[in-house]
């Protein structure tokens, strides 16, 4: 029994052992409280950023300086930050004798919290310690100080004063010894009382070396990836397989703490899509009331296809016109016409209206500088010309980007290409680099509203950011940047003297508040196609036509979406293929180069030089335009053949392609013939009753004819053996055919 007793009273004693370390938790759970400070003069986008993601989780923020001139260093790159000891260490002293109060001490402009204040408590028990740094793997400032730095076996070497966890009588202790300047630098003055052994064990110190709480991304950017929970995401550090909690976009990463506070910690996430797409939207009713005044800038630095459809589009924006103000940048001579046109139909629909041309001899970027300042209004459009909408920017997206973020850009993507107007990220020397969602995002299979640090060709930018953050810049000129690039630059960084050599990691130890306009993309909605403006030759009378290779879309009804086809005959199909424009520019373009046939037998175009049933014609080949129209044929012709003689593999070759003129004073009409062809396609380039009378088609075997074509709309039918066909005589004015005999 004896032996029983004693086991029982060993039990009772590990019981109560476990009571107390339960209690002990207990209390400590509910007593410790966790107060985050930070310095901030200035409430930047990142601020905000910052103080989101502590409300998300329910932090107890205080913002120590807000409002006060910033006075802890000038440049990125030299040392400063010590007015932010300054702050913390005389917030602190009503602090210091709060034993239970745990003080995280971080920055705010370039970090966001991926974890909640319990997890941290947690954390910071674990690591047993009085004081807590931040840790990274790359000195700063001091170098010759490596030396001193307790050897560690793995993990991060170095301190880093972004954040600093401790209970609120030791932290008061650390910064009480301060007596520098607001300029002087606060990593350094942390690290001599860490270096200091006596001090390391008084005040019982120590480094987060393995990011379990605090990190940083300077040099370590390849550790840390995304973690997609469900509905929440947070960043993982793969080396040390931890999940850090503080994340700090220091020294030149704030573009990739951009890219995780995209998602992390509930941004975007697979399960809900975008949560904070609609902060800050505007009520379109209250809009209603007084529309914003739009600068539209349309800067025309090279000979662009599709212009005056673009300018037709600018007209179909559902927004009030007198709220638009029209800049007009054009420097080719080329476009002087279109845009005469333009301005002679529509100046009196725009607020205002403005044509700077090449006469004035501007570059790109001073260009854009001029519509800039030509602002007085409250916000900015500038829309760059190289870029089309397919579908016209209609009212909804137009103003859901109006007054919404404070530069956002809708994407715009080329037809079925991965090529759009943004870069998910940058290369370190500034240039493009992809990023893991750009694939994506361009897709539009993660759709949201994404910060970014380059976009192009089209974007809006809020009055108020010119006036303010950007207020002292050269906006569109930088170094040899292109505009884009210049302007980019311009919002992402504090002062345009930084980065002037190439940043080297180390020396982008970021002290001073970055002023960075965080500048975003949408893909919230299809905002519509990028045109290519390479390879736009203008040496021909209607150049939009050779854009079949570059912009295939913008030429031609796209057939790929819905093939509609009729069969007016056995075996004669009927389909739209070409808009009236593109009808109204074949057309065009053989007039202007107007040496007609005349109908004749003899032919030294073809091989033999006899033509048995002549048409009065010009060949595609003529007006150098028989790649294209080859082109078009295995496009948008091959897809409808397989569609209606299934089985049938055309090679989409010919020989004879030819727009055809009937007209009563010259030839009216073709006799009864069969075609060189497995099958012809015949296209009604005019209007029946408009352009001319009589005309259209008659098949013999079927006694069956289509007496009224429709512009735009093919033929298709078997060339030889079934399908006789005459050409019906055209009674009045000009009928114009466009044919080719495929697969002779
Ligand atoms: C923050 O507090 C609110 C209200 O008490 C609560 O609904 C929410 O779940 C908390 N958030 C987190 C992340 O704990
Ligand atoms: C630091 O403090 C913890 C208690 O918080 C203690 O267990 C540990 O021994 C101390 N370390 C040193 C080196 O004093
Ligand atoms: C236009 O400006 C460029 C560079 O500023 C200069 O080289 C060129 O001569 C100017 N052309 C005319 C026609 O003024
Ligand atoms: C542009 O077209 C003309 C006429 O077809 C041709 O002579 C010229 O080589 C083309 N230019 C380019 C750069 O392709
Ligand atoms: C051909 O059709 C027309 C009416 O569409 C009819 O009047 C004529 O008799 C037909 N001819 C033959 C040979 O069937
Ligand atoms: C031909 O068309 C013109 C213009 O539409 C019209 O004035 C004229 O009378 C027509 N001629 C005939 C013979 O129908």
């Amino acid at each position: 029994t004896s032996f029983l007793a004693s086991k029982s009273q060993i039990a009772f004693f590990l019981m109560t052992a476990t009571l107390i370390k339960l209690c002990k938790c207990v209390f400590l759970c509910f007593s410790e409280k966790l107060l985050v400070l930070t310095v901030a003069t200035e409430e930047t986008d990142g601020f905000h950023r910052f103080m989101k993601s502590a409300s998300y989780f329910n932090y107890t923020v205080k913002v120590l300086g807000m409002g006060e001139a910033w006075k802890g260093g000038d440049v990125g790159r030299s040392i400063g930050g010590g007015q932010k000891v300054r702050l913390l260490k005389e917030a602190m002293e009503a602090l210091a004798d709060q034993e239970d109060l745990v003080v995280l001490s971080v920055d705010s402009y370039d970090l966001i919290f991926a974890g909640g204040p319990e997890e941290i408590l947690r954390k910071f028990q674990q690591a047993n310690h009085k004081v807590l740094f931040a840790a990274e793997g790359l000195i700063w400032p001091d170098k010759r100080l490596a030396d001193k730095y307790p050897s560690i076996r793995s993990g991060k070497r170095y301190l880093n004063s972004g954040g600093i966890i401790g209970y609120a009588p030791y932290i008061n202790r650390v910064v009480s010894q301060w007596n520098l300047h607001d300029n002087d630098d606060d990593q350094l003055f942390y690290t001599k009382i860490y270096l200091d052994p006596l001090q390391r064990e008084t005040l019982n110190m120590t480094l987060d070396h393995k990011c379990q709480i605090f990190q940083n991304l300077n040099g370590a950017v390849d550790e840390v990836l995304l973690k997609f929970g469900t509905g929440r995401v947070r960043v993982r550090n793969t080396v040390y397989d931890s999940l850090p909690v503080v994340v700090h976009g220091n020294g030149n990463t704030k573009m990739y703490l951009n890219y995780l506070a995209n998602y992390v910690p509930n941004a975007w996430t697979y399960e809900n899509g975008c949560s904070l797409c609609d902060d800050d939207i505007v009520d379109l009713s209250q809009l209603k009331v007084s529309y914003p005044n739009v600068l539209v800038g349309v800067f025309i630095e090279q000979p662009t296809p599709f212009l005056p459809e673009f300018f037709q589009r600018l007209l179909t924006l559902d927004y009030p016109k007198d709220k638009l103000n029209l800049f007009i940048h054009n420097n080719e001579v080329y476009h002087e016409k279109h845009i005469q046109k333009f301005w002679e139909e529509n100046r009196n629909v725009f607020g205002s209206f403005k044509v700077v041309g090449p006469e004035e001899n501007l570059s790109q970027g001073e260009a854009r500088n001029m519509g800039m300042y030509y602002i007085r209004w409250l916000a900015v459009c500038e829309m760059l010309l190289s870029f089309i909408c397919s579908d016209g920017i209609t009212i909804s997206p137009f103003c859901l980007l109006l007054p919404y973020r404070k530069i956002i850009g809708p994407l715009v993507t080329r037809h079925s290409k991965l090529w759009s107007n943004f870069w998910g990220a940058l290369s370190l020397d500034g240039y493009y680099a992809r990023s893991e969602d750009y694939v994506d995002i361009v897709q539009r299979k993660r759709v949201g509203v994404w910060n970014i640090p380059y976009m192009a060709h089209v974007y809006l930018v809020k009055g108020s950011v010119l006036r303010n953050e950007l207020k002292e810049r050269n906006y569109f000129v930088l170094e040899k940047l292109d505009p884009d690039m210049a302007f980019c630059r311009n919002s992402r960084e504090m002062t345009s003297h930084r980065e002037k050599d190439s940043p080297s990691p180390e020396s982008f130890h970021m002290l001073r508040p970055p002023k960075g306009v965080f500048m975003y993309i949408t893909n919230r909605h299809d905002f519509g196609r990028l045109i290519s403006t390479a390879n736009y030759n203008i040496s021909h009378y209607n150049n939009d036509l050779w854009q079949i290779f570059e912009n295939p879309v913008s030429v031609h009804r796209s057939l790929s979406d819905r093939v509609f086809v009729l069969q007016p005959c056995p075996d004669v199909f009927w389909f739209p293929v070409f808009s009236e424009k593109a009808c109204d520019e074949i057309v065009g373009e053989m007039e202007h180069y107007g040496s007609w046939s005349g109908g004749r037998h003899e032919d030294k175009r073809i091989s033999g030089g006899y033509e048995t049933v002549p048409t009065d014609d010009i060949h595609m080949k003529q007006i150098g335009f028989d790649k294209e129209w080859l082109h078009f044929i295995r496009e948008f012709i091959s897809p409808v053949t397989l569609k209606v003689f299934s089985g049938y593999y055309t090679k989409g070759y010919a020989v004879m392609n030819f727009v055809v003129k009937y007209t009563p004073e010259r030839q009216a009409y073709l006799r009864p013939h069969h075609d060189s062809s497995t099958f012809t396609i015949n296209i009604a380039l005019n209007n029946k009753d408009r352009d001319f009378e009589g005309g259209g088609c008659r098949f013999h075997r079927y006694n069956c004819s289509i007496s009224s074509p429709r512009k735009g709309w093919s033929f298709m039918h078997p060339g030889r053996l079934t399908h006789l066909h005459e050409g019906l005589p055209t009674t009045n004015g000009t009928r114009y055919i466009a044919v080719s005999f495929i697969d002779p």
